[in-house]
This record gives structure tokens, C-alpha cells and sequence, in this order.
């Protein structure tokens, strides 16, 4: 058994989540339930893999080894019935970077790129910093159940939109798209020659009962370029390194000349280390990690059901990020930010960062310690 109880001092580590809480909550003293990274120890695995690479003395220049992609591919298959074609592959330092330079190979500057907020910051900032146009096709909201507004969508695509950056689990809203809403956004890039760029980086992180289905496993005549990454499900995202899957051989080509022209087709030997020791021997601390989660948002929705009468928690059906509907609470959202960091030092994203939709929620990442969790939902009870 794995003791996700522990409590392990991070302050002083160079953590963003801890570190910077002065410079983005104006307070050191807020608990931080921000930042997307875990406050538990990645598997021991990966560990003992990194300790046994640091005990070698040389730190040179890496080349991707066989057995990294074996055990990449064969977690794909094994978890998600995925057959990845390692020609398919290609390395990056990272989701957000990775997307950064599809939509630069995939589009042209002006080209207009659907993004479907709520959603996480950087995918407008993709978009924005490539010199492309956003449309924004907002997620429906109908009692407390989010889905793509296919309406919507299609319009946008009719509109002669190049690309559509999918989040599949979505953050933050925590949606498991389900086989046949991939299936309707398929058909409309199909009728409308849109290529899909899919963040598939939470694919891990599903609650019992959904299934995370790969995008690229329902279509093969359509452009799809997946990103995935072994970082939110082991945690162990500071070592940035990831993947992105390209269906079309063009595209990869296209994408890995982005790359070149960066020159960063390269990393370091622990995050190859890293990423190799925790697709091959992550497996068990994963399904652990996942029933504790699963408890965990199961106690802040009954916490907050029973005692948080202007806050609801939307149903999550996977990613360890919860989205609160504050509504309710009628406050600004500068009021609802200053609420929670002043009376209740809590430190969580608020909701307007995801876009203006998001305006009146906040987004807290339950992966801690269950007792810090709950604490700060007393404190918020109090408050
Ligand atoms: C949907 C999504 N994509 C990408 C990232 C970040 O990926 P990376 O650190 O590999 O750039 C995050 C982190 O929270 C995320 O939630």
C-alpha cells in the first residue's frame, strides 16, 4: 500500500505550486491547491530508476533508447487498446510546447484555431502567440453537465476554421468525452477538413466507471495529432517530456521540422530515465493513486453537498481537478479570488483564467493529501 496520507514538505524545493504562492496569491500562508502537479511521491520506480542514472557520472548528450518507446507503446496498448506505429512518434519537451509547434506546422499564420473554454490557459496563448485567429466554441452547460456544443462547432468549422485543439479528458472541467461525442466531432471534421490536435495528457487519470477512448483510435482518415505525456500520471511533469502521435505521415514531418528549426530535439538523461521507468513499472502505483483520488473527490462533494450551500462541485469523471460552481456566491471574480486566498487561505485557480465562461467558478486540484484537502474545506465552511 502506498501512503498517499504523507505529508511531504515541499517549500524550499523550487516548486512553482509552493514557491510562487507570494507572487501569485500575494501570500505564502494559503494552502495551494493550484498549480496541476501532485503533492504525493512518484512511484518508487521511477525513483530508484533516477537515483541508478544519477549514480552514473557522466551527463551527456541523450539519444532516445528502443526501450523507451517499447514501454510507451506497450502502455498505450495495454491501458488504452491503442496500437502506437513508432514511425508515428515523436519526442518533445513537453505538452504545451508540443502544441505550440503543431498548430506553427499545421496552420499559417492568420488561420483560425477552435478552442472550446472552459480550458486551460495556454491553449488560447497557443493560438495567440502563432499569430493564428482563436474562435472560441464554449462547452454547453446544462445542469451541472458540460458537453461540446456541436451546433457551435460546426459553425465554426463551416467558417473555415484550420484546426480544433480538443482536450480529451478535459481540464477543467473534468469531461471523459464519451465514444460517441468523439465520434460526432470526427464527422464534422470530416466534412469540413479540420485537423484535430488532441491533448490527451489526463488520459490516464479516469475515475471507475468512464473510459478514456484515444481520439486517434476512432478515425484514421482524419488528421490527428495526439499529444500524451507520462507527467500528470506519475507525477512527474518537472521532468517535461512527452510525446506527440501523428497519424499522417506529412504532418509528422511537418511537426518535427518546427522542432528542428528550435533545436530541442534532444533531453536529458532523467527525464528519459523518468519516462521510460514510469510507463514500464508505473502501473500499480497509478490504480493506488486513483482509488485514492476517487475517495478524496467522493469526501469534498459530500463536504461541500452538506455544507457549502452556494458552492457545487461539477461531477468529475477523471483529471484530479475539480471544478467549482461558485455562482451562486454572487461575488465578482475579483471578490470570489480575494475571498478564498484572504479568508479561507486557499490557494486555487479562479475559474475566469479558463476563459469567460469560466467567470464564477474556481478549479481546485484535489491531488494532496486528503487531510489538507479537507482542512481547507473547513476553513471555507468557516469562512
Ligand atoms: C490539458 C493540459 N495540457 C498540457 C499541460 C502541461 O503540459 P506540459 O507541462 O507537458 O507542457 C497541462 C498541465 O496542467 C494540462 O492540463
Amino acid at each position: 500500500m502506498i501512503d498517499f496520507d504523507r505529508i511531504i514538505d515541499r517549500s524550499d524545493s523550487s516548486s512553482l505550486k509552493y514557491d510562487a504562492r507570494q507572487a501569485y496569491f500575494g501570500s505564502k500562508d494559503v494552502t495551494p491547491l493550484w498549480v496541476a502537479d501532485m503533492d504525493f511521491a512518484a512511484p518508487e520506480a521511477v525513483t530508484n530508476a533516477l537515483v541508478h542514472r544519477a549514480n552514473h557520472p557522466i551527463y551527456g548528450y541523450t539519444l532516445f533508447p528502443d526501450s523507451l518507446f517499447t514501454a510507451m507503446q506497450d502502455w498505450f496498448q495495454h491501458r488504452h487498446n491503442w496500437s502506437i506505429n513508432r514511425k508515428s512518434i515523436l519526442m518533445c519537451p513537453g505538452v504545451v510546447p508540443s502544441m505550440h509547434a503543431a498548430i506553427e506546422a499545421l496552420s499559417e499564420p492568420g488561420d483560425t484555431v477552435i478552442v472550446q473554454p472552459p480550458i486551460y490557459p495556454p491553449f488560447f496563448t497557443a493560438v495567440t502567440e502563432t499569430g493564428r485567429k482563436l474562435i472560441e466554441n464554449p462547452l454547453k452547460l446544462e445542469q451541472g453537465h458540460y458537453s461540446v456544443d456541436l451546433e457551435q462547432l460546426e459553425q465554426c468549422a463551416a467558417s473555415g476554421a484550420k484546426l480544433l485543439l480538443l482536450c480529451s479528458p478535459h481540464n477543467p472541467v473534468g469531461r471523459v468525452w464519451q465514444q460517441q461525442e468523439l465520434e460526432d466531432i470526427l464527422d464534422i471534421a470530416r466534412r469540413y477538413q479540420l485537423t484535430i490536435i488532441s491533448d490527451e495528457i489526463h488520459a490516464d487519470l479516469i475515475y471507475p466507471g468512464y473510459q478514456h477512448i484515444p481520439l486517434a483510435t476512432l478515425a484514421d482518415d482524419i488528421a490527428i495529432v495526439t499529444a500524451v505525456a507520462p507527467s500528470k500520471t506519475f507525477n512527474i511533469p518537472g521532468l517535461g517530456l512527452s510525446c506527440l502521435i501523428a497519424n499522417d505521415r506529412q504532418h509528422w514531418q511537418a511537426v518535427k521540422q518546427v522542432f528542428d528549426s528550435w533545436h530541442i530535439s534532444a533531453t536529458n538523461p532523467f527525464s528519459l530515465t523518468a519516462f521510460e521507468a514510469a510507463y514500464r513499472d508505473g502501473e500499480s502505483w497509478l490504480d493506488e493513486l486513483m482509488a485514492y483520488l476517487d475517495e478524496t473527490r467522493r469526501q469534498v462533494t459530500e463536504f461541500v453537498e452538506k455544507n457549502l450551500s452556494t458552492i457545487k462541485v461539477i461531477d468529475s469523471q477523471g483529471t484530479y481537478l475539480l471544478w467549482l460552481d461558485c455562482r451562486q456566491m454572487n461575488l465578482s471574480d475579483d471578490e470570489l479570488r480575494l475571498f478564498f486566498i484572504n479568508k479561507t487561505k486557499v490557494g486555487m485557480n479562479p475559474g475566469i483564467s479558463f476563459g469567460e465562461v469560466g467567470s464564477g467558478f474556481m478549479r481546485m486540484n484535489i491531488a494532496a493529501p486528503r487531510k489538507l484537502i479537507l482542512d481547507a474545506l473547513q476553513r471555507i465552511s468557516q469562512a
